[in-house]
């Protein structure tokens, strides 16, 4: 967002500025302001490959996550896996997004296998219009597992 800012000096234009207030905003699996359905784990912690060193995870086909904001883009970071991983994603009242998450260079690894890269950005909305948004992740039909591991967003 951009902001005009008019300075009058005894009622004299005196000058006009344009300050950005876009602020990036990022938010690690953990926090409070994301709210998950019941039954997800917590991988045990400080693994490199995991933006804030863990992630949450579950198999269950109901399992969801959502987190409400307000800002003008976001963005959804995971790292990758030698298993069947996804997130599928919504914005709003808009049509879903299912991102695979599986690692095709591995060999498949059976349950969770491991995390095979770094975690990055996998999905991003932007041009939003600035107003608050809600985003909800869920598993994706035919995957085994849904990953949360972090999020940013610009406000
Ligand atoms: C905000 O994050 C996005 C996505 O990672 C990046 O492209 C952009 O440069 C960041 N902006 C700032 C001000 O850090
Ligand atoms: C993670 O690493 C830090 C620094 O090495 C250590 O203090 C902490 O106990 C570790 N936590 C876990 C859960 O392993
Ligand atoms: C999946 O989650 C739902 C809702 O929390 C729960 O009722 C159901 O028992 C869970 N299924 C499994 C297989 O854990």
């Amino acid at each position: 967002m951009r902001l005009a800012l008019y300075f009058f000096l005894s009622g004299t234009f005196a000058r006009l500025s344009f300050v950005s207030c876009s602020r990036n905003v990022t938010l690690d699996d953990n926090d409070p302001a994301i709210i998950y359905s019941p039954g997800w784990s917590v991988s045990s912690g400080n693994n490199s490959l995991d933006f804030g060193g863990s992630l949450h995870f579950n198999n269950n086909a109901t399992a969801s996550a959502s987190l409400t904001f307000e800002g003008v883009a976001v963005y959804l970071m995971a790292p990758f896996w030698s298993s069947s991983v996804g997130a599928q994603v919504a914005i709003d009242d808009q049509e879903p997004f299912v991102i695979d998450l599986q690692d095709y260079g591995v060999a498949v690894q059976p349950g969770l296998g491991q995390e095979t890269l770094q975690s990055q950005v996998v999905w991003a909305v932007t041009e939003l219009p600035n107003a608050h948004h809600t985003l909800v992740i869920s598993m994706p039909a035919q995957m085994q597992h849904v990953v949360l591991d972090g999020l940013l967003y610009v406000s």
